[in-house]
């Protein structure tokens, strides 16, 4: 017996892919092309016979699927009508939704550590924030690129972008505020000394925007791969560093030491700069661009300090002022990190506008 792609075969000279078609025509005939009485007659769902006369043609002019009415008995009730549709159903060319995007992947990477019902909301809130980490990088570096080549149209969007990500990454703090703390007791000792503080995707954004702290990347000493990685990005020019010598590119008196330096050293703001920024905010129209994206970087920051501080009060609610199972002081070292800026002058020249 010879099997095609629908499997069904010749049998003792029998085409039974042309008897199935035919019984399907006749079954339509009988019924004057009424898709639910054709379908009882043979013995199927209305959407079975709506995928075999797809799998036929039977969809064709000739043999239109009718938009017929369906009675309140219809067995198909509830479901969608595939009436008219030209589903694949057997997409050709191998790609499908699942391979291309490595479901299988991403979908058996949750591996919990205890048997508690919560510890899975842990886990895929921290890698839904890890992957719309990753996006952001991925703008954030073509960011710094558009910069360097002084065309900032394609980087507006891109910081828009970015701030909407924020948007999500600050509500999944609501959902994750329903885990108790009884809830996460449960499991925390089972997490050991692995912390958010390891993630080695935030230090990265955190050094992208401009909070420069070497002592950090220690802690990734142990993957000299990312350590490597994060060593680099440390002594490179950040948005801001970047956004400072555009500046001066432009005609804007800039200090030296701040477009030339130790881009590993936290930056330091200068009344210069805010001087600078000044300017632009002064006479917007002939600053433009300059003005769109300092609006967009303290659009950025302002999400970004929403996160930590979202963060921080989460954390105190669930773990109260014990320490972090990174090793630091819990809640007090989160609101140290609430004094940062990215953009210190853009936050100061407030002031003076
Ligand atoms: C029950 C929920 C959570 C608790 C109790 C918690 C607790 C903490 C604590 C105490 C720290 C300080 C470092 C330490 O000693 O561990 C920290 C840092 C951190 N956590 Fe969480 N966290 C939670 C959820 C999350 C989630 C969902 C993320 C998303 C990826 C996250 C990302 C981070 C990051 C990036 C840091 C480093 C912050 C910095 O160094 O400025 N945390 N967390």
């Amino acid at each position: 017996m010879g099997v095609n792609r629908y499997g069904t075969g010749h049998v003792a000279g029998l085409d039974l892919q042309k008897v199935e078609e035919d019984l399907i025509k006749q079954a339509l005939e009988r019924n004057d092309w009424n898709q639910t009485r054709a379908a009882k007659f043979l013995g199927l769902t209305r959407n079975t016979l709506i995928y075999r006369m797809q799998k036929f043609g039977l969809n064709r002019k000739e043999y239109r699927i009718t938009n017929e009415e369906t009675s309140l008995t219809d067995e198909s009730k509830g479901a969608v009508d595939l009436s008219g549709e030209r589903i694949h159903w057997d997409p050709e060319g191998g790609m499908t939704y699942g391979n291309y995007l490595s479901l299988e992947r991403i979908l058996s990477s949750q591996k919990p550590v205890s048997s508690h019902h919560d510890e899975m909301l842990f886990i895929v809130i921290h890698q839904v924030t890890e992957l719309w980490m990753k996006l952001s990088l991925h703008e954030l570096t073509a960011v710094l690129r558009q910069i360097q080549t002084d065309e900032l149209g394609p980087a507006f969007k891109m910081l828009s972008r970015v701030a909407r990500i924020q948007g999500q990454l600050i509500l999944s703090w609501d959902v994750l505020s329903t885990m108790t703390p009884f809830d996460y007791s449960s499991f925390r000792d089972e997490l050991q000394q692995s912390s958010g503080f390891q993630s080695y995707q935030y230090r990265t954004l955190e050094f992208v925007l401009g909070n420069k702290n070497r002592a950090l990347i220690e802690v990734h000493r142990g993957d000299p791969e990312i350590y490597a990685r994060l060593k680099e990005t440390l002594g490179s020019p950040s948005v801001y560093d970047e956004t400072l010598k555009m500046l001066a590119r432009r005609g804007f008196k800039i200090p030296s030491e701040r477009i030339e330096r130790d881009w590993a050293e936290p930056y330091e703001p200068h009344s210069d700069v805010e001087a600078a920024w000044l300017e632009v905010y002064r006479d917007v129209k002939t600053h433009w661009d300059l003005y769109e994206l300092a609006e967009k970087f303290i659009d950025l920051e302002h999400k970004f300090q929403q996160w930590r501080f979202a963060h921080m009060k989460t954390v105190e609610r669930i773990i109260g002022q014990k320490r972090g199972t990174g090793g630091s002081s819990g809640v007090s070292y989160l609101q140290k990190a609430l004094n940062l800026s990215f953009f210190p002058e853009l936050w100061s020249v407030r002031t003076s506008i």
